[in-house]
């Protein structure tokens, strides 16, 4: 039998932060990407309500809910064997008071074995963000573009007063998360922050002084139909790969070649 690896936990992502050495976090929605980004030795997978967009092709994040965020932690958490596994929560179950929040949270935390909850919120939210904490809930903290919130940001755009990002981003530290996201924000402001906080800042859009990146997976392989944001990095063109693979398939079917001897049975 394999030994089960050690899993990444809130001291690892600590102990990087204190080392200088840079987190990696990607999401994942379902079982072979969980597999493939544990694989890949990301330190943390984040199931993202990106999941509403990325694999339900909606408009926003604000459709996900908490039973579908569920079904996919579950999934995802069994499949990921050494990374940390993070679960959104989804909108709007942090502004409905604490109790509701905490609720959700433990409900996301016993049914899909996931390590961490991550939470979007301004300096409002930092009460929920303790009591999360104080119930033994590892929080990551999402201040800057926050997708739940982008009709009233008037949409995916750059975050930049730097006053109340530096103001929400150490609230969300001081109420105990152990990682904040910072996401869409100019590189100075982001580098301030990251200089600023103790816990370790995980950017997206936001440059590369933060202390980690984070990625949605299908942007980062080429996965995703639609154009993706400036700030990402494509390595793969996976789907080219696998619309070629699919095409050629059909054609060896409708011209007699598939199945062969070899993959006939019998
Ligand atoms: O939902 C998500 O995928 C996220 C990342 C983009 C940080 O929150």
């Amino acid at each position: 039998m394999t030994a089960r690896p050690k899993r990444v936990t809130v001291h690892d992502l600590a102990a990087a932060r204190r080392d200088g050495r840079r987190i990696t976090m990607v999401t994942a929605y379902d079982w072979p990407t969980g597999r493939l980004a544990d694989d890949a030795g990301v330190d943390c997978v984040l199931v993202g309500d990106s999941l509403a967009m990325v694999v339900a092709g909606r408009e926003s994040t604000i459709p996900a809910t908490l039973e579908q965020m569920i079904y996919h932690g579950e999934i995802v958490a069994r499949a990921v064997a050494r990374a940390m596994v993070v679960v959104d929560l989804p909108f709007p179950l942090q502004h409905l008071g604490v109790m509701r929040a905490v609720e959700a949270c433990a409900r996301i935390l016993k049914e899909t074995g996931c390590q961490a909850v991550k939470l979007e919120g301004t300096a409002g939210q930092a009460g929920v963000i303790e009591a999360l904490v104080q119930a033994g809930i590892p929080v990551m903290g999402h201040v800057g573009l926050r997708p739940q919130a982008v009709h009233q940001l008037g949409g995916y755009r750059l975050q930049r007063d730097g006053e109340a990002l530096r103001h929400d981003a150490r609230a969300a530290a001081a109420a105990g998360a152990c990682a904040v996201v910072l996401e869409c924000v100019p590189r100075e402001i982001a580098a301030t922050i990251t200089a600023e906080l103790s816990v370790p800042t995980i950017g997206i859009g936001a440059g590369p002084d933060c202390a980690g990146q984070v990625l949605v997976l299908h942007d980062l392989v080429g996965l995703s139909p639609d154009r993706v944001p400036r700030f990402v990095r494509r390595y793969a063109d996976a789907r080219a790969t696998i619309t070629d693979a699919v095409a050629r398939w059909r054609a060896d079917v409708e011209a007699g070649t598939f199945p062969g001897p070899d993959e006939t049975l019998g």
